[in-house]
């Protein structure tokens, strides 16, 4: 399968995320280790964001320079430092882009199906970096390459989706990767008004993937090899106060750990506020500081595979 655009997480196939692109990311493990390569020597990249990022943003921009490519433009409020300020539609932004010839655009919006769009009229690959409550591709390539690398399998694992799944993108972009691997167990725990989308729910009916929807953690956190914790997405108008409400079935602390598996692990895309407490930071299981280093090595492999 050669890449050409980056826009869902259900556009790979299993055979090339685990025969091709893990080794690919194990590689680049070995390159960083090494202080760097220059396989993209030559190669430019534009990062035009929509919405702050700190990981996203930061992490491709140095995959691009550890493999030898330079970062050309660079903005993270585009509503704000482009042209986009003065009624600029992104076909028309990414039309003018693409003329200045870069090799990749890397591209995080406000908006659900822009990334999309901008891949349609694009002649150089789009990543979608989060398009607003959709999706968050290379988010859940990182999250599957985290599951692999810390519980050793994907393949029969069992996961608690935790949080606002209504409004959170990365949990909705990991549901339809792990669709793929066979016998895999997600609960989804969440408040009444947070609860996974149905789009999300009717594929993985479709394609007989094990799924049942919970209202308290403390029941589900015995049950799982992974507890993937979510922050409330105020930014989308999410109330964090509801969270705050009914905290002692949602907030990963002591209690939760003491519940779980002695090789489970808690993971989260990271930014988190309270619904992680800082007291679990230093218990074995979080994994969610190795899983944001891991977003290096996957979005290196990633401009790789797409631009050589
Ligand atoms: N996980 C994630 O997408 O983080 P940023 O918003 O900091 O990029």
């Amino acid at each position: 399968m050669k890449l050409k655009h980056v826009i869902q997480a259900a556009q790979f196939e299993r055979s090339w995320l685990e025969e091709e692109f893990f080794p690919e990311v194990r590689g680049m493990e070995g390159v960083v280790e090494k202080g760097g390569a220059d396989i993209l020597y030559g190669k430019h990249m534009i990062t035009f964001f929509y919405e702050p990022s700190t990981r996203t943003r930061c992490s491709f921009e140095i995959a691009m320079s550890m493999l030898g490519g330079k970062v050309v433009f660079s903005t993270e409020n585009a509503r704000q430092f482009s042209s986009v300020a003065k009624g600029e539609t992104i076909e028309d932004t990414i039309r003018v882009l693409c003329r200045y010839r870069p090799d990749v655009i890397v591209l995080r919006t406000d908006e659900e199906g822009m990334a999309q769009r901008a891949a349609q009229v694009s002649s150089v690959p789009i990543i979608n970096a989060g398009d607003g409550a959709g999706e968050h591709p290379t988010q859940a390539l990182l999250d599957l390459y985290t599951i692999q690398k810390e519980i050793g399998r994907i393949a029969g694992i069992s996961i608690a989706m935790v949080g606002d799944l209504a409004k959170g993108r990365t949990v909705r972009s990991l549901s339809f990767l792990l669709a793929k691997f066979p016998d895999v167990k997600i609960y989804f725990v969440s408040p009444e008004n947070l609860r996974m989308r149905d789009d999300v729910k009717n594929h993985l009916a479709e394609h007989g993937v094990w799924f049942k929807e919970e209202g308290d953690l403390r029941e589900v956190a015995p049950k799982v090899d992974v507890v993937y914790q979510t922050r409330t997405q105020r930014e989308r108008g999410s109330l964090v106060e509801r969270m705050q409400a009914l905290k002692g079935s949602y907030i990963v602390d002591k209690d939760i750990l003491s519940l779980m598996r002695k090789n489970a692990i808690i993971m989260h895309p990271l930014p988190r506020n309270e619904e992680i407490s800082p007291e679990v930071d230093d218990d074995p299981r979080a994994a969610y500081f190795r899983q944001a280093e891991n977003g290096l090595y996957v979005r290196m492999a990633l401009l790789k595979m797409l631009l050589t």
